[in-house]
């Protein structure tokens, strides 16, 4: 009902109101000589005369007296409690119609538990912004995200993050907040004990301390073989778009193509990716032996590593494989990956056909005390940037798969 309706029923019910209809019945009417309102239409019941003040008074009839109303005290006390009751009785409609209301809403998804923020992509804090239209579906009351937060992304960060997928088919766009990320192994914790290095090898930090520590562990895992002055080899890291096209050149030259990618398609540019080799007490550089390549290839996944060009995945990956190829890509992914027997392109994939956010329900996997939920969101590529929901609170990462989109990690 619109506000017109309103009055206009309000109006009307005045006129039925027996209090009101009496004082305007007695009352003298004002402007007695004055034309009644529509006084061409014909009086309703228009045999009676006209109540004009030009009428003389009827003789022999008593003036006739003004009806007031002069309740009692018991009369007062009649109308408050009548008051009250109609008070009570608007309260109890008022709370019935809130309460239906809330209950319908409740299952509607909202987008008002949305903030949407502006953040880099390493960072887990948020900061309040406005909020825009987002087409994914609000979490609801009790849903796993319920108290997400969207947070605005840069689509050019589809190509950042230790998810990236570098590929034939995905180049690499060497953004500077990954560049600035390279470090030098030289003189590191860990150079001449747990690693030697083959040349300058550099990596990106965010991996050193995983592969360091998975380095010291297989060591001391590996006594046999790695305590009479063998030594772990970093043989490779990350590598400069030249390189990598001297490299592929030598490669085309030698005919072993198939072991390199092309420029700018290499996961080393990331600074994600290394070799592994042993450098023997001799002097030799040899691949890994069978012991200790196993051990690596049960417990690469617990420090956040794959093994990425595996024999049975040449098809997809496009390189033959290389049982001394490491790839960081975090734990909860290597390890998903490893136990269900999938490679990097197969794993986004899963994520972007099963997992998408607003779509499907997350990926949900648990390892040893910590439980991760993992999804995607696709780029918004209407816009420049895409908004992404995250925990208000908590540790969570999200990761370009430079592809289409990102990868949100949340460890609960
Ligand atoms: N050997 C790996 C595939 C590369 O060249 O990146
Ligand atoms: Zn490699």
């Amino acid at each position: 009902m619109n506000n017109n309706d309103s009055n206009f029923n309000r109006q009307n019910r005045n006129t039925q109101n027996p209090s009101y209809q009496q004082q305007s019945s007695n009352r003298p009417q004002q402007s007695g000589n004055r034309p009644q309102q529509g006084g061409s239409r014909p009086q309703q019941g228009g045999s009676r005369p006209q109540q004009s003040g030009a009428r003389p008074p009827q003789k022999g009839k008593p003036p006739k007296k003004k009806v007031r109303f002069h309740p009692n005290k018991d009369g007062i006390m009649a109308i408050i409690a009548l008051l009250l009751g109609v008070i009570l009785v608007i309260t109890i409609i008022v709370c019935v119609v809130k309460a239906i209301s809330d209950a319908v809403s409740s299952d509607k998804p909202t987008t008002e538990s949305y903030i949407t923020t502006s953040d880099t992509l390493d960072s887990s804090t948020t900061t309040e912004s406005t909020t825009t239209a987002f087409v994914t579906t609000a979490p609801q009351a009790g849903a796993w995200n319920e108290g997400y937060v969207l947070q605005n992304y840069s689509n050019t960060k589809v190509g950042e993050g230790d998810l990236v997928l570098v590929n034939y088919e995905y180049e690499y766009s060497f953004p500077s907040s990954m560049e600035k990320k390279i470090i030098s192994m030289y003189g590191q914790t860990g150079h001449g004990t747990s690693y030697v290095l083959g040349s300058n090898i550099k990596l990106n930090t965010t991996i050193v301390p995983s592969l360091v520590k998975m380095l010291d562990d297989m060591k001391e895992a590996n006594a046999d073989t790695l305590s009479n002055g063998d030594k772990l080899l970093i043989s490779s890291g990350h590598r400069t778009l030249e390189y990598q096209q001297e490299l592929y050149d030598k490669a085309v030259a030698s005919g072993t193509e198939g072991y390199s990618a092309k420029a700018g398609y290499s996961e080393h540019h990331t600074g994600l990716a290394l070799d592994l080799k042993i450098y023997t007490s001799k002097g030799a550089t040899i691949d890994l032996r069978a012991n200790e390549q196993d051990w690596l290839t049960s417990n690469c996944a617990n420090y956040g590593f794959i093994i990425r060009y595996p024999s049975e995945k040449t098809d997809i990956t496009q390189i033959l494989e290389e049982s001394w190829h490491f790839r960081y890509i975090g734990v909860p992914h290597a390890q998903y990956i490893t136990e269900n027997g999938l490679c990097l392109e197969e794993y986004i994939e899963l994520l972007r056909e099963e997992h998408t956010y607003g779509k499907a329900e997350p990926l949900k996997y648990t390892s040893g005390d910590n439980e991760y939920i993992i999804y995607f969101v696709p780029a918004n590529e209407a816009e420049s940037s895409t908004a992404v929901p995250v925990p208000a609170s908590g540790k969570y990462t999200v990761s370009g798969n430079n592809a289409d989109g990102f990868i949100v990690t949340v460890t609960k």
